[in-house]
């Protein structure tokens, strides 16, 4: 592998689309079917929401992807249901905060820098969203390579440690944890990146921007 390009993922790309459900069940464990693909399908509709796909160059097979959305006052009460309370920050109308949703990279293609990159076009579009503050939930014990270090490396830091995070409120029909099974007993941990409107230089990634990166 020698350069990748990734762009936004457009929900008319049904290649593209396959290749990053698998790649997500493969890696991720959230269980296939229609159900998972309606729902990506009808997430990349919504405008506040957003995927980015690093592809192959050439043949543009998907490498990794990642996605991220924009919450509203209703998203962000039902995360903070979620959590004990307090932990997060009353909701403030001056800006939507972004949670990430999903990142994997192709085990066969790691060490590369495409999480890094993929997590750059994450942060770079909710910048350009003028999102400001951007959380995620981190599985410790999860059975992958951990993603841990990547969200570090950028700037998260750990808010809170949530064992058992999925014991009172169960995963949707359809997805497995790849640790547990059904039900997960896994730790969560919530992280949080406040988020500045200058960046280290990418902050416009728009719809279909393209960035091309060589590996070793
Ligand atoms: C997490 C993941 C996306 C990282 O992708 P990647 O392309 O290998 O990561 P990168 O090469 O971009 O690494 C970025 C940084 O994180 C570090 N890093 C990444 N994975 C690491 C690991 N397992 N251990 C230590 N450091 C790691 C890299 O050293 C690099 O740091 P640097 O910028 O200081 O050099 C990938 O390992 C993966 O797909 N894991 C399984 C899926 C998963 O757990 N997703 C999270 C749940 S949604």
């Amino acid at each position: 592998m020698s350069q990748y390009t990734i762009r936004r993922v457009d929900g008319s790309d049904r290649r593209t689309l396959d290749q990053i459900m698998r790649l997500f069940d493969q890696q991720l464990g959230l269980g296939t079917g229609p159900g998972t693909r309606a729902q990506m399908l009808q997430d990349l509709a919504d405008p506040a929401f957003a995927a980015f796909a690093a592809h192959s160059v050439p043949p543009g097979t998907v490498l990794g992807a990642a996605s991220v959305r924009l919450l509203t006052a209703e998203g962000y009460r039902r995360l903070a249901a979620t959590l004990p309370p307090d932990t997060l920050p009353a909701w403030d109308d001056s800006g939507r905060p972004g949670l990430l949703d999903l990142i994997a990279v192709d085990p066969a293609h790691r060490g590369h820098r495409v999480g890094k990159r993929l997590l750059d076009s994450l942060l770079g579009w909710l910048r350009g969203q003028g999102c400001r503050d951007v959380y995620v939930l981190h599985w410790p014990s999860f059975p992958g390579a951990s993603s841990k270090p990547l969200l570090l490396s950028a700037g998260f830091t750990v808010v809170r440690s949530l064992p058992g995070y999925w014991s009172s409120d169960p995963m949707d029909a359809g997805s497995r944890c790849l640790r547990c099974g059904r039900p997960c007993h896994c730790t969560a941990d919530l992280l949080h990146l406040p988020l500045t409107p200058s960046s280290t230089g990418r902050t416009t990634i728009g719809s279909h921007e393209e960035v091309s990166e060589s590996s070793p």
